[in-house]
């Protein structure tokens, strides 16, 4: 396990030294995916809290999320260029798992906090962490959050990613209201997750918030939905809202 570790490490500490002169990570050659593992069966028909990812061992997680074959279709470096120039802006990823976005972004911006609720991620993404190469080691910081508050400090954030980690948040729009306290005013949050639709990889359809149900939630919550993009990505949708610069007139927030 920990000769595995290893090999993972090394894959992000290279992929880091090559994005230090400009280019994007390289997208694995082979077209085999990896399915995410299978969730237990549901009657259920609406969106029901995914399982928690502590089922099954943290090394198969690592193997999931940081798949060679997942380039193909996560495009991170499309996907992060949709946040714009990050030199100057903090951003929060939240349920960094692995740090797979985290770890992209670090090069780019001025920092990154990974935020997670599993104790295991957090070691993993420090771990990391002390490989990066020196000069980036200052921009990271792991968080240990709760499922119902991702510990943002107010107006911390610049920008927010939550990216295959929506479906697990629940009482969504309270965390939304939470989380927006975090994010300066003007700040975005970028949030990607998985279509409907039987897909080879993902959970199954039963466990996916659809994408007009984040767009209810972010707008109840406050948020202005800025982009919506069914297309860029083969198999997820992605939502980019703001935060209003003025806050809206309600009460409740
Ligand atoms: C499927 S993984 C996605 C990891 C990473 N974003 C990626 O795309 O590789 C979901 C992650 O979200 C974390 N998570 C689940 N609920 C969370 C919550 N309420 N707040 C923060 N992290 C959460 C899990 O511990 C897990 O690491």
């Amino acid at each position: 396990m920990k000769r595995y570790f290893t090999i993972v490490y090394i894959g992000i500490v290279a992929m880091l030294a090559g994005s230090c002169g400009g280019g994007a990570s390289n997208p694995a050659d082979t077209p085999s995916l990896i399915p995410e593992k299978q969730a237990p069966a549901t009657t259920v028909s609406e969106p029901v809290p995914l399982p928690s990812t502590g089922q099954g061992s943290f090394e198969s997680l690592v193997a999931d999320y940081e798949s060679k074959d997942r380039g193909i279709w996560q495009k991170p470096e499309l996907v992060i260029s949709l946040l714009g120039n990050l030199e100057d802006k903090v951003v929060a990823d939240i349920g960094a798992g692995t740090g797979y976005f985290t770890f992209r972004m670090v090069p780019k911006a001025k920092k990154v906090i990974g935020i997670d609720i599993d104790e295991r991620s957090i070691s993993f993404l420090d771990s990391v962490k002390v490989r990066l190469p020196e000069r980036y080691r200052g921009r990271f910081e792991s968080r240990l959050a709760k499922p119902d508050n991702p510990f943002l400090n107010p107006g911390e954030a610049d920008a927010v990613v939550i990216v295959n980690t929506y479906g697990y948040i629940q009482n969504r729009i309270k965390y939304l209201k939470t989380l927006s306290k975090g994010v300066a005013p003007g700040g975005q949050l970028l949030i990607i997750d998985f279509k409907k639709n039987n897909l080879p990889i993902g959970p199954p359809d039963e466990f996916k918030v659809a994408l007009s149900q984040v767009e209810k939630e972010l707008i109840t919550a406050g948020f202005t939905i800025e982009k919506i993009d069914k297309d860029a990505l083969d198999y997820q949708y992605i939502i980019l809202a703001v935060k209003p610069k003025e806050p809206k007139n309600d009460d409740s927030r």
